[in-house]
């Protein structure tokens, strides 16, 4: 058997830190679940001490994933930090503390305002310290490929002499070239004693967009633990993408020798479901998961398809789980048959959950003749990932039209108590949501405005995504309905409810 290359997914930590991509508690379950489906390794599950919120986050990921990966939380060099960061991953079967320190010149000297002694005996005491609650301990030299070459040498031998079992190697700027980070990985194999003993990772950023080219590069050198987001998701220009770096090492096995225990087949649901979380689309000629990666548009291309898929295909759309659009239920269609599409699609949901799905499912072929995956797979994630708490859309009436004022009412529903307004604007979604923000007494500006139909056809879904800035803190809602209007109301409502229920401690998650 093939040697294994263990991936790290940083998803919810490094991907999270994106802008537009922030992601609450729940929404942080569901996708550490489909996470473990997928097979990632280690899920590094987000940065404890960075706020309540992010300690409650670990800490449910860290609970509520039985006999699957091992959950790492992120800390600085610092006491606190690493305590905090323990509390939060403990209830973990397989616990891992991720501590890091940065060793370039250039933020010591600026950002730490520190010394390289200084450093070196931070990262000391860092792991020390993360040693006393697990074995599992990862240290990162941040901005390592920047960092002098002898210098990050005596620092990678201190961490390990110190008990880290895993070593990583940011290019935490993305400034590297495949040969010259291949190099760093490399030197670093050759002259650190004790390196044999540990595991060698790679965390590469995307400036140039050479996040997944240096992250092979550092393969071919000696790195056995990549550090990749979903859809490439992270700061700034992302991280290396996970589909494109496994499906590198799958297509191209006959070069690289390598096997990941990635279940491919789960990448393209797994996509799916960030997008529908987060509403931070990727572009149509995105690699491996992008609306075009298996279109043929040319006719030759096409023809050659058809005679063989090898003409112009180097992978089938069925090992990453590209679903063929396909008609899968329909008015007729009972509970159980929708359960059990679900499933196969990878949602599994609480008898609750699943009983308020079927509602709208139902709801929905009223509306609309055939329902699809895809059909399916908005309609539960919208509904049940996001919504589910604060303000609910009670009531809906607007007027519009040519050469009179667009007005709107709208009853929202709180707990138990219902309440209405009415509100004017440029059209009716402007109308509407001038009558939720009095409602809500949560003015919200509107940042960005998408919507696009989720499959063909008149009578197709409209997926509504919002950007709204409440009190300075950007959110982003989603929701669909055959009803454009609708939809739009319920986007910006899921989008202030993220805000309205963490103001609220009492109904927080
Ligand atoms: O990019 C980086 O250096 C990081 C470290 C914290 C691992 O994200
Ligand atoms: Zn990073």
């Amino acid at each position: 058997m093939a040697e294994r290359i263990l991936i790290f997914d940083t998803t919810l930590r490094d991907g999270e830190q994106s802008p537009g991509c922030s992601m609450n508690t729940r929404e942080k379950v569901e996708l550490a679940k489909q996470l473990a489906r997928l097979g990632v390794d280690v899920m590094e599950a987000g940065f404890p001490i960075a706020s309540q919120d992010d300690f409650e986050a670990v800490r449910a990921v860290a609970g509520s994933l039985k006999g699957g990966p091992i959950i790492a939380g992120l800390a600085r060099a610092k006491d606190v930090d690493i305590d905090r960061c323990w509390e939060a991953v403990k209830v973990a079967e397989r616990p891992r503390i991720h501590t890091f320190i940065a060793t370039s010149e250039i933020h010591i000297k600026y950002k730490l305002k520190s010394t390289q002694e200084e450093v070196l005996e931070a990262t000391v005491a860092a792991v020390t310290r993360a040693k006393r609650y697990t074995d599992d301990v990862e240290f990162s030299a941040e901005d390592a490929h920047r960092t002098d070459q002898d210098y990050l040498c005596r620092v990678v031998e201190a961490a390990i002499k110190a008990g880290a079992t895993t070593i990583n190697i940011p290019d935490t700027v993305g400034y590297g070239l495949p040969w010259e980070f291949g190099d760093r990985i490399r030197n670093l194999m050759s002259r650190v004693p004790g390196i044999e003993r540990v595991v060698v990772s790679a965390h590469c950023h995307n400036d140039l967009g050479l996040g997944v080219a240096n992250s092979l590069e550092a393969i071919r050198a000696g790195a056995r633990q990549i550090e990749c987001t979903i859809n490439g998701i992270g700061e700034r220009a992302g991280n290396a993408s996970l589909e494109e770096l496994v499906m590198a090492l799958r297509t191209r096995k006959d070069f690289f020798g390598f096997d990941t225990g990635i279940r491919t087949e789960e990448i393209y649901r797994t996509s799916r479901l960030l997008q529908s979380i987060t509403g931070v689309n990727v572009q149509p000629n995105k690699a491996v998961v992008g609306a075009n990666a298996f279109a043929h548009e040319a006719g030759i291309h096409q023809h050659g398809v058809l005679q063989t898929p090898l003409t112009y295909e180097i992978m089938t759309p069925e090992s990453v789980g590209v679903p063929k659009s396909q008609l899968v239920l329909g008015k007729h269609s009972g509970r159980h048959a929708f359960k059990k599409r679900l499933e196969e699609l990878g949602v599994e949901l609480s008898e609750d959950d699943l009983n308020k799905a079927f509602g709208r499912f139902k709801d929905l072929c009223d509306r609309k003749k055939e329902v699809f995956d895809d059909d399916l797979l908005a309609l539960v994630g919208d509904e049940l990932l996001t919504s589910n708490q604060g303000y609910r859309l009670a009531h809906l009436q607007f007027t519009s039209g040519t050469n009179i004022v667009p007005t709107a009412t709208v009853r929202l529903q709180l707990h138990d108590a219902t309440c209405q307004e009415s509100g004017w604007g440029d059209g009716p979604v402007d109308a509407a949501y001038k009558a939720i923000d009095a409602i809500t007494k949560v003015p919200g500006k509107l940042l960005e405005y998408q919507i696009r139909a989720i499959t063909a056809g008149k009578d197709a879904l409209g997926e509504v995504t919002v950007t709204v800035d409440v009190d300075g803190r950007r959110v982003i809602g989603r929701a669909n309905s055959t009803d454009v209007i609708e939809a739009s109301v319920r986007a910006y409502l899921n989008a202030i409810n993220k805000v309205v229920v963490r103001q609220a401690p009492a109904n927080a998650k």
